[in-house]
């Protein structure tokens, strides 16, 4: 089977068009990852090229050392992925110290992966840990109620949490853990990505002021289906 066929390779490109056509990816908004099962990595391994360098991530994530991940990106727009899949995205392995990846699919024009993957590799060592490996997609996106939200309501993980709950009876059995706020950080580097993780140990949703929010989830639907949820409970906020 190409890879390009696969299911995780499917459906993790339809989620990107999906959170395209809802507008939560503005221009190059946004990205996402996959943390492959060992039945992916084999049925993907005949088109893995090995030849390119190792690069440093810019963190350490130890626990996640042999472990491959589908990403987005950097500067790749949500609209191009399901066109243009093996351009925008790839496949990374990390190696066996967890400070390095190489690209081992995908990135076929020069790409490489999202400036969030230090956030990314992090919150999925949190969520490996904290769901006993259950947990596998880490997604970001920039929707513009949660954003909104965020310049109106104080910083804090109990007012987002009561006024969310509060704002659609679904919410609180959708993120029964309430979610986490952190205050505005200058994004793509180490420090957003050890707060995250912070928070990641207690929420499947963090929320970045001014910004946007990282989901993780168990699989493609759910993990969207988060971020959807938060979103329009958002839009039903107003500022009374
Ligand atoms: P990338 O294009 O590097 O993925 O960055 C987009 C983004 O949303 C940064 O927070
Ligand atoms: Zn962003």
């Amino acid at each position: 089977m190409k890879v390009l066929n696969a299911p995780f390779v499917q459906s993790f490109a339809k989620l990107c068009d999906d959170g395209w056509q809802l507008r939560f990816h503005e221009r190059n908004g946004g990205n996402l990852s996959y943390r492959l099962t060992d039945a992916d990595v084999e049925l993907a391994r005949h088109e893995f090229n090995t030849d390119r360098p190792w690069t440093e991530i810019g963190t350490d994530v130890p626990t996640l050392a042999g472990t491959y991940f589908m990403v987005t990106g950097t500067g790749q727009y949500f609209a191009n992925v399901l066109a243009k899949t093996m351009e925008t995205c790839g496949i990374i392995e990390i190696d066996e110290t967890g400070k390095r990846y190489r690209i081992v699919w995908g990135f076929t024009t020069g790409g490489r992966p999202t400036s969030e993957l230090p956030t990314h590799l992090m919150n999925h060592a949190v969520k490996m840990a904290a769901t006993n490996g259950a947990h596998r997609v880490i997604y970001h996106c920039h929707p513009v109620n949660v954003i909104a939200l965020s310049f109106i309501l104080p910083i804090s993980d109990a007012i987002f949490t009561k006024e969310l709950w509060e704002s659609m009876t679904e919410c609180p059995v959708v993120f029964p853990a309430g979610v986490g706020v952190l205050p505005w950080m200058v994004c793509g580097g180490r420090d957003i990505g050890v707060a995250t993780s912070e928070k990641m140990k207690k929420y499947d949703v963090v929320i970045w002021a001014h910004h946007g929010i990282f989901c993780s989830g168990s699989t493609f639907d759910e993990t969207f289906g988060l971020a959807h949820t938060v979103e329009k409970s958002a839009m039903g906020q107003d500022d009374d």
